[in-house]
């Protein structure tokens, strides 16, 4: 099982970002606590972090034409006005999982709304890396499924 784990914009500065928000621990800390999880279940994971909307996209497509099982997708800003970001997850059969440090529901008006709402497969928020974990615990329950 093969899983990309794709984070947007601000995401290469977790740790140093209002910590008050999105914790003092980096990014990859979190990548760390990923491949805990992932490889005693056989699950290769690969990391993406960019800060440009494009390469997010480019690699959205990438996973749907090099077969991974699903995407982990943190848009970052991303989330509440891309509708390129939209369109991609929406053009692919890849199963996207919206994840996010924060609960976005709580926080400022304008993160309230989330682009990836009717296309992402499943939505975890608010949990910090948490959400994170679940999202894959999610994918490779999934994938059991087959
Ligand atoms: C975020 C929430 C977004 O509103 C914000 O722009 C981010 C991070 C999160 O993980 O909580 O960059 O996606």
């Amino acid at each position: 099982m093969k899983v990309l784990v794709l984070n947007g914009p601000n995401l290469n500065l977790l740790g140093i970002r209002e910590p008050e928000i999105y914790g003092t621990e980096s990014l990859a800390d979190l990548e760390r606590e990923l491949v805990i999880i992932a490889q005693p279940r056989g699950v290769e994971l690969v990391f993406v972090q960019s800060n440009h909307e494009g390469v997010l996209i480019d690699w959205l497509q990438q996973a749907f034409f090099e077969n991974y099982d699903g995407v982990i997708f943190n848009p970052g800003a991303y989330t509440h006005y891309s509708y390129a970001i939209h369109d991609a997850v929406a053009s692919i059969t890849t199963p996207v999982i919206e994840v996010h440090l924060s609960d976005i529901t709580q926080r400022e008006a304008f993160r309230q709304h989330s682009v990836l709402e009717t296309v992402a497969m499943a939505r975890f928020y608010g949990k910090h890396f948490q959400s994170y974990h679940e999202a894959l615990y999610y994918l490779i329950a999934e994938e059991n499924t087959k």
